[in-house]
């Protein structure tokens, strides 16, 4: 997914790269955008927090079907956030802004979410990041909030691991005919070494963790119905709540 040092994991060519392909690069990504504001219903406040929103799509699903709903979006880069202010525009001053680290931590108290969602980031904190961050996110729910996750995993084994990647090629290669009308982001998907799966080695950019891992963390940092909604070509949607007094 990146050529970059393990101190500075995500360049504005990431930025350029995902902005353009994204939609073909991220498996079924409607599918997957529904599904994590369908896991949202029935939040008891109002205000979700998007962690690192990129260019705002889950935000921008999430206020169309909630007109009284507010989101906060959170990235590191202020080209993304400049791109999603661009795509929330429409929502008024539904949405406010903060620049920040996802491994930082100032960002993650005073704040009261009735539900945390995020897409595509989490995989870039290493076991112990990832855990601090769920026991820290079941802090900043309200009772009964909710907290939806959609990220890559890593596969248990070499089959899965094959099965993963070789779905995703064939996902980006049908979404490249598409939306382009040919190969131009199937050939950009594999010039950027996209597919996580066909890496050799420990990458030190992304660090997915496996579906087991992450259920026991969440259920670990406190949280009640925990579960794997949905999952596609290494592509895995989490939920999980934080019990209602
Ligand atoms: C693959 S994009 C996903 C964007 C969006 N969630 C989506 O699914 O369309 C990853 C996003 O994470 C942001 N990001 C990467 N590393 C970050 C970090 N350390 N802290 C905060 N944001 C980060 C990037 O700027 C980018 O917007």
């Amino acid at each position: 997914m990146s050529d970059t040092s393990p101190a500075d994991t995500w360049q504005l060519s990431d930025t350029e790269v995902f902005s353009r392909y994204g939609n073909a690069f991220v498996p079924r990504r409607s599918e997957q955008t529904g599904a994590v504001c369908d896991l949202l219903e029935g939040i008891p406040v109002p205000h979700v927090l998007d962690l690192c929103c990129g260019e705002g799509r889950l935000s921008e699903e999430y206020l169309r079907r909630h007109p009284d709903a507010r989101v906060t979006v959170l990235d590191r880069s202020p080209e993304m956030l400049a791109m999603a202010a661009e795509r929330l525009e429409p929502f008024g001053g539904r949405y406010d802004r903060v620049q920040a680290d996802i491994e930082d931590r100032a960002w993650r108290s005073g704040v009261t979410y009735g539900g945390v969602m995020t897409s595509l980031a989490v995989h870039h904190l290493d076991g112990e990041g990832k855990q601090v961050l769920y026991r820290d996110v079941h802090e900043m729910l309200a009772p009964g909030g909710v907290f939806v996750m959609a990220d890559l995993v890593e596969p248990a084994g070499p089959a899965a691991r094959k099965l993963a990647g070789d779905h995703w090629d064939e996902a980006v290669r049908r979404a490249s005919e598409e939306q382009f009308g040919g190969d131009e982001a199937a050939v950009m998907f594999e010039k950027t070494e996209w597919n996580h799966y066909r890496l050799v080695g420990p990458d030190p950019v992304d660090k997915p963790s496996t579906v087991a891992e992450h259920l026991d963390w969440l259920r670990e940092a406190g949280f009640v119905e925990v579960d794997l909604a949905w999952m596609y070509a290494g592509h895995a949607l989490f939920t999980a709540k934080r019990k209602a007094d």
